[in-house]
C-alpha cells in the first residue's frame, strides 16, 4: 500500500481535483523488508505522516512487525522515514 500511495491514492486526489496539494511521497524498496519514504510538502506535516503508516500498520494488525524510524529532523518540508519490516 505505501508503494502505491503516490501513484494510485495522492496521484487520483490530484488529478481529480487540481486545487488539492497532497504530499509528494518517493517510496523506495531496499531489499525485502525495508522501505525508505521520502517526503516534500511545504505543508510541513510529515508527523501525520508517520502517524498514517502506523496506522495503516495497525489496521492490518502488524503493529509489532512494523517499525517506523524517522530518519531526518520531523518539522521540515523535506523528510526521510524509514520503515522495517520483519
Ligand atoms: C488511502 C490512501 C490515501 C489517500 C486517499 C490520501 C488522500 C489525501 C488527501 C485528499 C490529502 C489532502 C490534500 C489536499 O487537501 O491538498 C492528503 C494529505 C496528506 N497525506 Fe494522504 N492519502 C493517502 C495515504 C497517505 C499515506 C500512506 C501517507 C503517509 C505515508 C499520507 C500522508 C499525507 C500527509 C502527511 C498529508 C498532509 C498534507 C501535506 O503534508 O502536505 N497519505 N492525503
Amino acid at each position: 500500500m505505501l508503494l502505491n500511495t503516490e501513484l494510485a491514492m495522492h496521484g487520483a486526489v490530484k488529478a481529480q481535483d487540481r486545487r488539492t496539494s497532497p504530499p509528494i511521497l518517493l517510496v523506495t524498496k531496499k531489499g525485502s523488508k525495508q522501505l525508505i519514504v521520502d517526503y516534500y510538502s511545504k505543508r510541513k506535516m510529515a508527523g501525520v505522516a508517520v502517524g498514517i503508516i502506523r496506522g495503516i500498520a495497525r489496521y492490518y494488525h502488524e503493529s509489532d512487525r512494523v517499525k517506523v524510524t524517522r530518519l531526518t529532523p520531523i518539522g521540515e518540508s523535506r523528510v526521510q522515514i524509514k520503515v522495517d519490516f520483519t
